[in-house]
């Protein structure tokens, strides 16, 4: 595994690319996952302002389910978003791949960093943002912010059946493991080519630097920066808005 690095000047510009073209069916039926709202904003514009609270973010590019890239655009305009930023919508593909690869072809010149954050988690706090951000700046590759795993972890041969009892093929030292979040931080350069590059099934953009055989460093990750994915997630992510509130009126 090569271990490349890059010199941090100072003019380093941040950009953040937001997937949420997905349907979210996870969550039951209704709009795509991104545009739903959470305690009456939807969580893409949570979202969207939580890379936008980083002051080193000066472009969002949203990728936005292809048939709603209108929807998209007047939600931005309708919602209070920070003057320094700047957001372009584009139309999403059919996997979280691919989306990501046409918010990375909308990116004009002159961003050196690039944070891919997922729509689906629209509460992580702008230090976790920073952190990233910064361990980028320092040099890194590609960093992903992450957390211990609380569930020890069974690697299975998955049932050919639903309900069927799956075999035991390992137990993974839980202390070595980690549950990954997002924004990722990459240098632009490096990013670009892994998604030049790598096909095939990836669930993050750091995997696809992993398999470019570069080395990819993980930095403490936020416990609210959780994915929204099942409808309890829902329940969870209003309780975190309502605390949020409580705090910020004391
Ligand atoms: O489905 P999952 O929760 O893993 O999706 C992660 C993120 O990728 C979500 O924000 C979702 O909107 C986005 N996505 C996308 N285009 C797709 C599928 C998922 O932008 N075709």
């Amino acid at each position: 595994m090569s271990d490349v690095s890059r010199p941090s000047p100072a003019g380093v510009r941040t950009a953040a690319v937001i997937p949420a073209a997905g349907r979210g069916v996870r969550l039951g039926p209704g709009a795509p996952k991104a545009l739903r709202a959470l305690n009456g904003t939807p969580m893409l514009i949570h979202a969207v302002r939580a890379m936008a609270a980083s002051r080193h973010v000066a472009l969002v590019v949203v990728v936005a389910p292809p048939e709603g890239t209108a929807e998209v655009r007047s939600m931005l305009d309708a919602h209070a978003l920070p003057e320094r930023t700047e957001f372009l919508v584009v139309p999403g593909g059919a996997s979280r791949q691919e989306s990501v690869k046409r918010g990375l072809d909308a990116l004009p010149p002159g961003y050196d960093v690039v944070l891919v954050h997922d729509a689906a988690r629209p509460l992580v706090p702008v230090d976790t943002v920073d952190a990233v951000i910064e361990a980028v700046r320092a040099g890194a590759v590609a960093v992903v912010p992450a957390l211990p795993l609380a569930d020890t972890v069974k690697e299975v041969v998955p049932a050919q059946a639903p309900g069927e009892p799956e075999p035991v093929v390992a137990t993974p030292e839980r202390a070595r493991l980690r549950a990954v979040q997002t924004p990722q931080g990459f240098d632009r350069g490096a990013l670009i080519r892994a998604h030049e590059t790598v096909t095939g099934d990836v669930t993050d953009d750091a995997g696809m630097i992993e398999r470019l055989g570069l080395k990819v460093v993980v930095v403490p990750g936020h416990e609210e920066a959780f994915k929204v994915t099942r409808p309890l997630d829902l329940v969870l992510a209003e309780a975190v808005l309502a605390r949020r509130r409580l705090n910020d009126g004391f």
